[in-house]
């Protein structure tokens, strides 16, 4: 007899309380927050989706090997025990730990940038997008054509366009690309799959021109669970085992560990070649640390090691997407307009469907985010025309391609009732999608503006 339900593959041994709020309370908080719900404290959030970053929790085992932590500056026992796991993982020899994935962006990215370098990728996130700019150099974002149609049902929509992969290193010659990077899953394309053989033929044209080949694989773990059930000739190996055959296809890896190594924070940068690799290592020592610690504590490097095994197991990795779309085929039953199919760590609402009278350049994302917060104190985040949009000449708004709110599911933090409590939240929500007035922003910075502008209603009621 086969079960039905899936159940989480854990049991909770440590319990840390929410503060249940009001919406009462709420409305104030928002306010003051100008609402940008990233300047909302988070003891005024009752379930926190903002990001699947840093945010998980980590097992008995992991918190066992905290205290195992060697905090010796050289040749810790942990960094031993770190490189040896990265190193089987993804089978680069160069591997320089940093304190997150934007470190090791920032290292890579501003050695390889500069003025008149191009970087090609299915579509960068917003920190790499932010380290290539800030080097001088241009990034160019290439998904294939169905992942801009939320509807679409493509199996690897985080796949890159091989045609323009190869017409753009043609066209601006090989010299000038900085690298090629293959982000799986595709976070700012909705969470979305790369398949194997995209990244294979990725690797091929990147071999043929010389071009460096780059892996951000922060969710590497997620990727291959869509590889094994979704691709044809992967069905006998494990997840671990697909994740290494990814790493075979690259010259580099760049990994936020707050992802798929389950932990509160790391990251690393690894890589194929020495040179490029001593270049680097000058940068980590500069800013991040010794080569054997870089920004990270003796006890977070145990905490990667443990993580990096834990997050492959078949257990794990079912309950991770199958609650993860749980949340997505709800909603979707329920008429929310949810990006389809359903991603690994986060469900994606397409919020120009769900607010059709909230014109683009009022911000609709951003009024889905503030009234899940309003209404159920959730706090998501939008990743549309406020993270991504720029202006044209006029100062008129060019919006990205499409305006999504992310709930993006924390690793083994919350149950099925917080969900259940989610999905119920927008059901009120969808009693009121009369809503027509949206936000403009009174103050943005230059970059990375989403993280703190501020807002206020569009035609103050
Ligand atoms: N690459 C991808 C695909 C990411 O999703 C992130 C972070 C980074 C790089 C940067 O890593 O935060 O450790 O410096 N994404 C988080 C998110 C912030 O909410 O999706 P970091």
């Amino acid at each position: 007899m086969r079960h039905k339900s899936i159940i989480e593959p854990f049991r909770v041994k440590m319990v840390e309380p929410i503060n249940m709020t009001t919406e009462t309370e709420r409305r104030a908080y928002l306010k003051k927050a100008h609402h940008n719900l990233f300047m909302l404290h988070s003891k005024e959030v009752i379930i926190d989706l903002l990001t699947d970053s840093g945010t998980s929790a980590m097992s008995a085992n992991q918190w066992a090997g905290i205290m195992k932590g060697d905090e010796s500056y050289a040749g810790a026992t942990s960094w031993d025990k770190m490189y040896a796991e990265i190193n089987d993982l993804t089978g680069l020899n160069y591997i320089l730990p940093t304190h997150q994935g934007r470190a090791a962006e920032r290292i890579l990215y501003s050695h390889l940038g500069g003025t008149g370098k191009i970087f090609i990728s299915n579509t960068h996130f917003d920190t790499t997008r932010a380290n290539i700019e800030f080097s001088g150099a241009e990034a160019i974002d290439i998904p294939i054509e169905q992942a801009n149609n939320p509807a679409n049902l493509h199996p690897f929509k985080g796949n890159m366009d091989i045609e323009r992969l190869e017409h753009i290193i043609t066209k601006n010659g090989a010299a000038n690309i900085g690298a090629v990077i293959l982000t799986l899953t595709n976070n700012s394309g909705g969470g979305q799959p790369v398949s194997l053989q995209n990244a294979r033929e990725v690797s091929e044209i990147c071999k043929k021109h010389q071009v460096l080949f780059v892996l951000d694989c922060c969710r590497i773990a997620e990727n291959a669970y869509f590889i094994k059930h979704r691709e044809e000739g992967v069905e006998d190996k494990t997840y671990r085992e697909i994740a290494q055959e990814v790493f075979t296809l690259c010259d580099g890896a760049i990994m936020s560990a707050k992802k798929d190594a389950i932990v509160n924070m790391g990251g690393f940068l690894a890589l194929k070649d020495e040179e490029l690799a001593n270049a680097c290592t000058n940068l980590l020592i500069i800013t991040e640390g010794y080569t054997t610690y870089g920004g990270l504590s003796g006890r977070d490097m145990e905490a990667i090691t443990v993580g990096l095994q834990e997050v492959f197991r078949a257990d794990y990795l079912h309950y991770r997407i199958r609650s993860t779309t749980y949340l997505g085929e709800k909603l979707q039953e329920m008429g929310v307009p949810v990006l389809l199919p359903i991603g690994g760590h986060a469900v994606y609402i397409d919020a120009r469907a769900f607010y059709p009278l909230i014109p683009v350049n009022e911000y609709p994302g951003q009024v889905l985010a503030c009234e899940l917060y309003l209404k159920g104190g959730i706090r998501s985040c939008e990743i549309g025309s406020v993270m991504f949009g720029k202006y044209d000449e006029n100062h008129q708004l060019i919006s990205s391609a499409m305006d999504l709110v992310r709930l993006a599911i924390p690793r083994r933090v919350y149950t099925q009732s917080h969900i259940d409590y989610v999905i119920e939240t927008f059901s009120f929500l969808m009693d009121d999608r009369n809503k027509h007035n949206g936000f403009k922003i009174d103050y943005e910075p230059e970059l990375l503006r989403h993280f703190t502008c501020r807002f206020s209603e569009a035609k103050p009621t």
